[in-house]
């Protein structure tokens, strides 16, 4: 086994992921059965955090790489380098053929993370379709075939749907274990805010937590929002929050602030419509101050 089941338990504790035991556990179970893992799911909910803690808890080290929308096979796989066309022939030498990241990570006996794969065209992976399926690579250039070691991980990372991404092409989500990574439940978040900003007061912590909640119901069930509050936005809104107070500020006025903030992070800022929208929820919240 990869990662021995006494393990489990170690791994999900030392992470600073909280409430995401679920997707620990899914994740190392395939990842002991040799599969690629792709965790997908909303922005900020710990999908990069969690995969780098799985990645730094096994033996082998790992490479890691964030998908571009620029990304080519010659990212993935290798080819020549672009100045390898150059009139100087010692620069032209200098730059010859690279090896792309996959290529490096097997050769080197690396695991391998692939942060925000939608950001890339699905044609830059389709070099490794059977590298995924049947574990061999073969390298026509170089003339050699790349076998996987049994014990290779490769973990991908994605926000499906997301402003600037690509769709996933069938074939290659087929080839990994999509794993949802979602918000953590209430009582989770809410110990996140007391662990961040631990002198906020009840009042504020619940308006912050139901800022978030009420952001998350409008993107998810009325679409009036590209997205909800993130994990992350709701400690950077608590800590920012717990700031202001301290320097004196009411608290009305410290969360309608911070609300503001986050609101322009998550609403679409060339709709008015969904700028106002999250802005009121702000201000009725704050309103109960
Ligand atoms: N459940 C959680 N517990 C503690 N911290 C969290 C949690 N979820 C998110 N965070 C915090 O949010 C931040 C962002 O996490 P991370 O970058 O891993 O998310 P992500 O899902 O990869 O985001 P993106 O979709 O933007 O790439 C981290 O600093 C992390 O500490
Ligand atoms: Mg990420």
């Amino acid at each position: 086994m990869l990662i021995e089941e006494e393990k489990y338990l170690r791994i999900i504790e030392t992470s600073r992921i909280k409430g995401q035991e679920d997707v620990y556990l899914k994740a190392m179970r395939y990842i002991n059965l040799g599969y690629p893992i792709l965790f997908f799911g909303p922005p900020g909910c710990g999908k990069t955090s969690i995969a780098r803690h799985i990645l730094n808890s096994l033996e082998r080290d790992y490479l890691a790489i964030e998908a571009h929308e620029g990304m080519t096979e010659y990212h993935v796989i290798g080819g020549f380098h672009p100045l390898s066309m150059s009139a100087s022939r010692e620069v032209a030498e200098e730059f010859m053929y690279k090896d792309g990241v996959v290529v490096r990570a097997l050769m080197h006996g690396k695991n391998l993370l692939i942060d925000e794969l939608t950001r890339a065209p699905s044609s830059a992976f389709s070099s490794i379709f059977l590298l995924l399926s049947h574990g061999v690579l073969t390298l026509e250039h170089r003339e050699i075939v790349l076998k996987k070691p049994d014990d290779w991980v490769l973990i991908a990372t994605a926000n499906f749907g997301d402003v600037g991404s690509f769709k996933l092409s069938g074939a290659l989500k087929r080839r990994f274990i999509p794993i949802y990574v979602s918000y953590p439940k209430r009582f989770v978040e809410e110990e996140l805010i007391r662990t961040y900003a631990p002198s906020l007061s009840d009042e504020i912590t619940h308006a912050i937590l139901d800022f978030a909640e009420e952001t998350r119901r409008m993107w998810r069930e009325e679409g009036a929002l590209p997205q909800g509050l993130s994990t992350d936005g709701l400690i950077k809104m608590a800590r920012y929050c717990e700031l202001l107070i301290r320097e004196g500020i009411d608290e009305k006025t410290a969360f309608s602030d911070a609300a503001f903030h986050q609101g322009v992070v998550i609403a679409d800022e060339t709709d008015q419509v969904s700028i106002q929208l999250v802005s009121e929820l702000a201000l009725n919240l704050a309103r109960d101050l």
